[in-house]
C-alpha cells in the first residue's frame, strides 16, 4: 500500500530528495520526479515498467518558467499559446535548453512542457521549486488514472500519492509541437484543432497525429489498453449478454433481451462530460470480474470526439484483428 495524503509540503520535499510523488492534475494523475535530476527521472521508467524510454512532460507553475526549460529566446508564438491556454490541458513541445537531462527528452533536441490547471499540482511544483517530470501515473500500456484509487491499483513503488479526488477533464492534454511558425498538433485533446485555429487565425495549424510515431515516440497505437477484449462498434449488436460491458456516449434504446452492463458517459451526448468519464468507465469494467468483454459505441471524429476516438482506437488496437462476436 502506498503512502497517501494531502501534504504538499512533505511531497515537495520528497521531490527535491529525488523521490517519486503521484499527484492530481486537471487531466489525469501524474507520476512526478524532479525533472532536473536524471536519477530520479529514471525511477519513473522503472516504476511504470516502460520497456523503452519515452520522453516525458515537464510541469511548470508559471509562464515565466518557460525560459528555464526552452531554448532562449522563447518564441513569441509559444508565449502566446501559453498565455491563451495556461494553466490548462495543453502541452507545448519545442527546442530545449542543454540543462534538461536526456532521460527527460529521450535524447531529443526538444522537450514537452505544460502548466497544469490544478491547485494541488501548481502548489506542489511551486513548493518543489523545480520543473516536475511526469507521465500519467499508470503502468506501461494501461489506462491513465483519473482517481487516486486507479493509481493505487497499478503502482506500488511510489513514495507518496497526493489525494485530490477525481480529475475533471479525464483525458490527457492536447500536445502541440512549435518548432517553427507552425503549430503542429501531435496528440488530440480537449483543446481541439478547430479551437486553436480559431484562436490563432494568423498561424498555420496542422495535425500530425494521424501520421503517428515520428514526432512522439510514446504515441504507440496500443498505448491505452484495457486488460480484456475491447471492441469499438458502429451499431448495437443484436445480442448483449450479461458478461458484456457496454460504453455509450448518448442515451440509446437497447435491443430486446439485452442484459449487459451499461456505462452511459453522458445522458445527452455531451462530449466533454463523456471524456471526463471515459477512463473511469474502462477501469470499472476492467475491475468487474463478471465482465468478459467491453464494447464502446464509436463517436463522431470531430472536435472533442477526435480526442475520444484517439483514446478508443488505441485502447482497442490489439483487439481489432478479432471479430466482434469472438
Ligand atoms: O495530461 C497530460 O499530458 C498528462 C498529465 C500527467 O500532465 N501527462 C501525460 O504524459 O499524458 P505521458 O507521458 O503519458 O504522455 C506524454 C506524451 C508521450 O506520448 C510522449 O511521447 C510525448 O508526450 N512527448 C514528450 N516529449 C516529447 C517530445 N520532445 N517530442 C514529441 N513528443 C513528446
Ligand atoms: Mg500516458
Amino acid at each position: 500500500m502506498i503512502k497517501s495524503g494531502k501534504d504538499t509540503i512533505f511531497a515537495s520535499k520528497l521531490i527535491r530528495e529525488g523521490k517519486l510523488v503521484a499527484f492530481p492534475t486537471e487531466t489525469v494523475y501524474g507520476l512526478g520526479a524532479n525533472g532536473l535530476d536524471a536519477k530520479a527521472v529514471a525511477r519513473i521508467f522503472e516504476v511504470k515498467k516502460r520497456p523503452s524510454f519515452d520522453p516525458l512532460i515537464l510541469h511548470i507553475a508559471a509562464i515565466d518558467d518557460l525560459h528555464t526549460v526552452f531554448k532562449r529566446p522563447v518564441s513569441p508564438l509559444i508565449i502566446r499559446l501559453a498565455q491563451k491556454y495556461w494553466p490548462g490541458p495543453l502541452t507545448i513541445v519545442s527546442h530545449c535548453r542543454k540543462s534538461i537531462p536526456d532521460i527527460v527528452t529521450s535524447g531529443l533536441p526538444t522537450v514537452a512542457v505544460r502548466m497544469p490547471n490544478h491547485p494541488v499540482a501548481l502548489k506542489l511544483i511551486r513548493q518543489a521549486g523545480v520543473p516536475i517530470a511526469a507521465p500519467s501515473a499508470n503502468l506501461f500500456g494501461r489506462l491513465s488514472p483519473t482517481t487516486p484509487e486507479h493509481v493505487k491499483e497499478q503502482l506500488t513503488a511510489v513514495d507518496y500519492l497526493i489525494e485530490g479526488g477525481r480529475t475533471n477533464i479525464g483525458i490527457e492534454s492536447t500536445i502541440v509541437s512549435v518548432c517553427s511558425d507552425v503549430i503542429e498538433i501531435i496528440r488530440p485533446g480537449i483543446i481541439t484543432e478547430a479551437q486553436i485555429a480559431a484562436d490563432f487565425p494568423d498561424v498555420k495549424v496542422v495535425s500530425e497525429y494521424a501520421a503517428q510515431i515520428v514526432n512522439a515516440p510514446g504515441q504507440l497505437k496500443s498505448h491505452y489498453s484495457p486488460n480484456k477484449p475491447f471492441y469499438l462498434i458502429d451499431e448495437l449488436p443484436s445480442e448483449l449478454p450479461n458478461y458484456v460491458g457496454l460504453i455509450l456516449f448518448n442515451t440509446m434504446r437497447l435491443p430486446a433481451g439485452a442484459n449487459c452492463k451499461v456505462n452511459l458517459l453522458s445522458q445527452n451526448g455531451d462530449m466533454l462530460e463523456s471524456a471526463s468519464n471515459l477512463f473511469a468507465a474502462l477501469h470499472g469494467f476492467e475491475n468487474d470480474s463478471a465482465i468478459e468483454k467491453i464494447y464502446a459505441m464509436k463517436v463522431k471524429d470531430e472536435g472533442i470526439g477526435t480526442a475520444i476516438m484517439d483514446r478508443l482506437n488505441k485502447a482497442a488496437y490489439r483487439f481489432t484483428s478479432l471479430m466482434v462476436n469472438d
